[in-house]
């Protein structure tokens, strides 16, 4: 087993250990290295002033990078990756990279605080190669806040930037020969105090050491997990890394049905998810921002039972099956009965999320889901709904409508539901289920939303779900483009 993180920091070698394996990249960073240049905002992923690049061998070019925030990444996720900080992007002999002169020459910058992260967010949109239009720049800024420039001038840079020439293939090819040199393929097992931080390689693995440790902590892209470190200032003693369990990662396009890895990014489900529904595709670009899609997992959406995670409701209105791995044993259960109650979960000790599995909805089938919350980027719901009805000879045959913001955990409309299966699925069937919603819920209020507006919208979500499947015209267009 290794017992130091090995990897480059821009160009240098670097192997840290005898450190607090929940110590973030930031920290090591400003503290350890002196390198300050990046900034911390918010310490809690919402802000980008953090932002770094990780490359590891891999994807079309022969180096797959990504961003991330530094705020909330564990240092254990440096092993065996490149880091690039705001530091690596100029040239050695001091000429700005075509991002940095971009933000130069169109004014993206005055206080000059968030601007390392703007300048790392589109050097990773640079190195995607994804600065192609408008909309794809101010995807990549969603997760990036600018409070004196204006967003403007930094979304004019992002798309120069675009029109200037791409990395160099030879430089990428080379460092992703001497990242693969540092990967020795054993598990990490670092140990510092009272903490031990695993990272097994394979599922037989992962299942092995999470039965031999229990109480251990599952961590993936730790979007979620960072921030009980941050934020709730908790110390995690055993940790288990799931995201280089390379077989958990995987997403399968079988023919029934689209199944997902329990370690499988956010970033990497987009597409598969997106072809299975236009509205699922559209809910993940609203998810987060591109560094926390890069980092966050499917599984640790899922796990992690929040009533208001947003791909729950979607996946249990499509009638997603969870697979759970327990040593050698598996088992697979519907989704929805996955939630028992508020951070109550139906997973043993020492059990681990191994896939969902979601049925394509068949030539029958309607399907859609909406996200409401305050902000339109980079916000989590206040209310998410989704419905699913199939339909045959005019007729309901299964209604399928999941909640999340409505009660302490994601959780089906049964008495909607049950108003909707057999009749025409016209407005007074329609109007009937709205009523239901009372049964089914009694929402709380709190920052986010009151209960009477969680009520109401659950319903109006439903009235739009009706009218878009009946063909008559919606807001819905014309809300997308204003935002
Ligand atoms: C700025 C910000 C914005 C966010 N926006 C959204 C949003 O728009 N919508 C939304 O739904 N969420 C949002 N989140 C929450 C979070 O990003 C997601 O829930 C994410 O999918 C969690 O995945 P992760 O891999 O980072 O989980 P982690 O933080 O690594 O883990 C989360 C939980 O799952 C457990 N876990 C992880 N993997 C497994 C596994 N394979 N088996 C069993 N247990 C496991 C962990 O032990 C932990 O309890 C946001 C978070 C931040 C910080
Ligand atoms: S400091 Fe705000 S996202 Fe990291
Ligand atoms: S330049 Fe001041 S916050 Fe963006």
């Amino acid at each position: 087993m290794g017992d130091a993180i090995r990897f480059l920091l821009g160009e240098d070698e670097h192997e840290i250990s005898g450190v607090s394996p929940t110590m973030t990249v930031l920290e090591w960073l400003r503290g350890h290295a002196r390198r300050r240049g990046t900034k911390e905002g918010c310490a809690e992923g919402d802000c980008g002033a953090c932002t770094v690049v990780l490359a590891e061998p891999g994807g079309a070019g022969g180096l797959r990078t990504w961003p991330v925030n530094s705020c909330i990444h564990f240092i254990p996720a440096l092993h065996c990756r490149q880091l690039l900080t705001v530091e690596d992007v100029a040239a050695p002999d001091g000429a700005l990279h075509p991002v940095q002169q971009a933000l130069v020459d169109l004014h993206g910058s005055q206080c000059g605080f968030c601007t390392p992260g703007f300048v790392m967010q589109h050097y990773a949109g640079w190195l995607a190669g994804s600065l192609t239009d408008r909309a794809a720049v101010k995807d990549w800024l969603a997760g990036n806040l600018c409070r004196c420039t204006g967003y403007g001038p930094i979304i004019e840079a992002g798309l120069a930037a675009g029109r200037a020439d791409g990395p160099d293939t030879a430089r990428r090819a080379a460092t992703a020969r001497r990242l693969d040199t540092l990967d020795d393929g054993r598990m990490l097992d670092l140990r510092h105090e009272d903490q031990r931080w695993l990272t097994p390689r394979t599922s037989d693995e992962l299942a092995r050491v999470y039965a031999d440790n229990p109480d251990a902590i599952l961590v993936s892209g730790a979007t979620d997990v960072g921030l009980w470190v941050t934020k709730q200032h908790r110390r995690l003693t055993t940790l288990i890394d799931v995201t280089r369990v390379s077989d958990l990662a995987e997403i399968r396009d079988e023919e029934e049905a689209l199944v997902i890895g329990g370690a499988a990014k956010l970033a990497a489900a987009h597409g598969p998810l997106a072809r299975l529904s236009p509205d699922l595709g559209e809910l993940m670009r609203r998810f987060a921002s591109i560094q926390i899609r890069s980092a966050g997992t499917v599984g640790g959406n899922i796990a992690n039972g929040s009533p208001i995670g947003d791909l729950a409701p979607a996946l249990i209105a499509l009638g997603a099956q969870l697979s759970l791995r327990h040593g050698d044993r598996e088992r697979t259960i519907a989704l929805e009965d996955f939630f028992i109650d508020y951070g109550r979960q139906d997973r043993a000790p020492g059990e681990f999320v191994a896939a969902i599995s979601i049925p394509r909805p068949g030539a029958t089938s309607r399907f859609a889901c909406y996200k409401l919350s305050k902000r339109f980027d980079q916000d989590i719901s206040a209310v998410m709904g989704a419905f699913r009805i199939d339909m045959t000879e005019g007729r309901v045959t299964a209604a399928r409508i999941a909640f999340g913001g409505m009660a302490a955990t994601p959780k089906r409309a049964c008495n909607a539901e049950a108003a909707l299966i057999g009749t025409a699925f016209q407005a007074d069937a329609v109007e009937r289920a709205c009523a239901e919603l009372a049964a089914d819920f009694a929402p709380i209020t709190d920052m986010r939303a009151s209960a009477t507006y969680r009520l109401e919208s659950a319903a109006n979500l439903l009235r739009r779900f009706h009218l878009e499947v009946s063909g008559a015209p919606t807001s819905a267009t014309r809300v997308w483009e204003l935002a």
